[in-house]
C-alpha cells in the first residue's frame, strides 16, 4: 500500500470512528420527550399554515408537509423567490404565495396573519463566511418581528410557532451563531407567554432533505447518522410540527425539540394520518 492510500484508509477510519461517537452519544442522550399515546387533539389546529424558507432545503419538506395534511385548508409561503413545489402548490389551489423583501416588516401581511394558525419557519442559512450583524438580523432580528406582528393580529383560534434552530444551540455557547439561536428560541417564548400563542425550538441535527432534492450523499449520511438518532427527513419534520400543534395542550410555550424528540413526534404523525385513511376507507 503506497503512502497516499495509508492515508485515505487513516482518515476513513477516523471518520468512522467519529460517526460512531456520535451516533453512541445521540442513542444515549436525545429524546427527552415521549408523546401521550392518549392526546388531546384538534382538528382545527393547522387549519391555515404559513411557510417560510419554503425555497431553502429544510423549508422544502416543511412546505410538503403542510401541502399533504388533509387537515391543513390553506398554506401561505411567505419568500422572496419561487420553487418547484411552491409552483406545483399554487396550481393545486392550496397554497398562496405572498412575495416579500423585507422579513422585518410585516405590515403589508396584517390581514392575512389573522387567520394563520401555524407557522413553520425554516429560514435561516450557514453562519460560514457570514458577519455575526447579518447573522442576528436573520436569525433574530425576522423572527421575532412576525412573531410581534402576528401577535398583533391574533384572534383566539389555536397558535404555534416552530422553528429549526438546530443541534448545538445554546444561549451561553461559545459561538456567536449557538447563542444567537439561542436567544432567537427564548425571545419568541417570552413574547408569546399569557398570549395562547406556543413556540417551538427545534434542534435538529441532519435534515436529510426531500426526496426530490437529495442525492447519494444525503441518503448515506442518513444511514450513517441514523443509530444516534441524528437525522430526520425534512418532511417528517414538518410532520412533527403538526403534531405538536395539534396536541394543543401538550407541550408548553417555549418546549425545544431535540431531534430524538422529532423523530417521536413524525412517527405519531404518521400513525395519527395513518389511523384516519383507514377510517375513510
Ligand atoms: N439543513 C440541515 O440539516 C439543518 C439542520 C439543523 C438546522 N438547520 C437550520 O435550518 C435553517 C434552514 O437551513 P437550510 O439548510 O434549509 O438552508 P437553505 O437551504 O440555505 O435555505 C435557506 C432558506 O432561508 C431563506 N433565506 C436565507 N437568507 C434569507 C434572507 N436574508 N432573506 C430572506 N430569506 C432568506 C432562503 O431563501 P432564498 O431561497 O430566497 O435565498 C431559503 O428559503 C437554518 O437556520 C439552518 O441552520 C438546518
Amino acid at each position: 500500500m503506497n503512502a497516499a492510500k495509508k492515508i485515505a484508509s487513516f482518515l476513513i477510519v477516523i471518520t468512522l470512528l467519529v460517526v460512531v461517537a456520535f451516533d453512541i452519544w445521540g442513542a444515549v442522550t436525545l429524546g427527552t420527550i415521549t408523546p401521550s399515546p392518549n392526546p388531546e387533539l384538534r382538528d382545527d389546529a393547522n387549519q391555515v399554515v404559513m411557510v417560510f424558507g419554503a425555497t431553502g432545503s429544510v423549508g422544502d419538506g416543511l412546505l410538503k408537509a403542510a401541502v399533504e395534511d388533509p387537515d391543513v385548508e390553506k398554506v401561505y409561503v411567505v419568500t422572496r423567490s419561487s420553487s418547484p413545489r411552491i409552483e406545483a402548490g399554487v396550481a393545486s389551489g392550496k397554497v398562496e404565495m405572498l412575495l416579500h423583501e423585507d422579513f422585518t416588516d410585516y405590515s403589508d401581511l396584517a390581514d392575512v396573519l389573522g387567520q394563520v394558525n401555524t407557522v413553520l419557519w425554516g429560514l435561516g442559512t450557514t453562519s460560514l463566511g457570514m458577519d455575526d450583524e447579518t447573522y442576528t438580523w436573520i436569525h433574530v432580528d425576522f423572527p421575532i418581528a412576525f412573531i410581534n406582528a402576528w401577535l398583533a393580529a391574533r384572534t383566539d383560534a389555536p397558535m404555534s410557532f416552530h422553528t429549526v434552530t438546530g443541534m448545538g444551540t445554546d444561549l451561553n455557547g461559545d459561538q456567536h451563531w449557538a447563542r444567537e439561536k439561542g436567544r432567537a428560541e427564548q425571545e419568541a417564548a417570552m413574547l408569546a407567554e399569557g398570549t395562547g400563542l406556543r413556540t417551538f425550538g427545534y434542534r435538529s441535527a441532519f435534515v436529510r432533505p426531500t426526496s426530490e432534492q437529495a442525492n447519494a450523499l444525503h441518503y448515506s449520511l442518513e444511514a450513517l447518522l441514523r443509530p444516534g438518532d441524528l437525522v430526520i427527513p425534512a418532511k417528517d419534520l414538518g410532520g412533527a410540527m403538526l403534531e405538536i400543534s395539534a396536541r394543543t395542550s401538550e407541550l408548553d410555550n417555549g418546549t425545544l425539540i431535540d431531534n430524538a424528540d422529532s423523530i417521536a413526534f413524525a412517527q405519531a404523525y404518521q400513525q395519527r394520518q395513518a389511523r384516519k385513511s383507514a377510517e375513510t376507507e
